[in-house]
């Protein structure tokens, strides 16, 4: 399966943001960011001034990963500045899931769940058909830099067995400890967009870390 990497914008050096995201507009395919409240997840990253910073300077697509106890009040302004996907956590959305993946569809974006490690797979299987993409966290939200979680391979697995029984090509994507070390067997698993934080920033060479993360042995 064709790989597409997302590489974290969280783990970026924030004084010289210009030159990543230039960097990341040569080399990825897509640019993850990660929004948090300080509530659904005990930290706080960014806000939309640097959103929209980042969002004019970007020419590749841009993902938006809401960690927040209210997604609904951002879609609007995701749009407007040209957001291209937007997810937000099962968790937080609860019985809203459904009306918030059709608002985001009908702002033209691509709708996305994320579900924490210790949300059951199955939980998501309701909404196969309704949602562009799921966003498996390898590791609990809220960090860069924590180690991926094993047990998400089979996770992804169950996911797309069942995305594919049901004869539906929705988008597997993970996030959390990826790198060059388990892009292939995620891959196999079924993912089709790997988000990477640390392991691009950290690397002495983050375009070659993408391009090893995008085709990996
Ligand atoms: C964690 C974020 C991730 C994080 C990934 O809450 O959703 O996107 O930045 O960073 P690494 O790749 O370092 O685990
Ligand atoms: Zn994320």
């Amino acid at each position: 399966m064709q790989m597409k990497v997302a590489p974290s914008l969280l783990s970026a050096d924030f004084l010289r943001l210009e030159k990543d995201v230039e960097m990341l507009n040569a080399a990825a395919d897509i640019i993850h960011l990660d929004i948090m409240d300080g509530t659904f997840v005990p930290n706080i990253s960014f806000g939309f001034p640097v959103i929209e910073a980042v969002a004019k300077k970007a020419t590749v697509p841009l993902d938006a990963h809401f960690m927040v106890v209210n997604p609904g009040a951002w879609i609007e302004r995701c749009a407007e500045i040209g957001i291209s996907m937007m997810s937000f956590h099962l968790e937080a959305a609860g019985r809203k899931t459904r009306g918030l993946l059709r608002t985001i569809q009908s702002h033209g974006m691509k709708a996305g769940i994320a579900v924490n490690p210790d949300v059951p797979i199955e939980k998501l299987y309701p909404y196969i058909g309704e949602a562009d993409y799921f966003l498996i966290m390898s590791v609990f939200a809220g960090f860069g830099g924590q180690k991926f979680i094993y047990e998400s391979l089979d996770r992804v697995f169950s996911l797309r067995k069942k995305l594919d029984s049901a004869g539906n090509g929705a988008m597997i994507e993970v996030d959390g400890g990826v790198g060059e070390g388990n892009a292939a067997a995620l891959s196999e698993a079924g993912a089709n967009i790997l988000v990477a934080g640390s392991a691009v920033f950290k690397s002495a060479s983050p375009s070659k870390t993408i391009a090893a993360i995008r085709n990996p042995r």
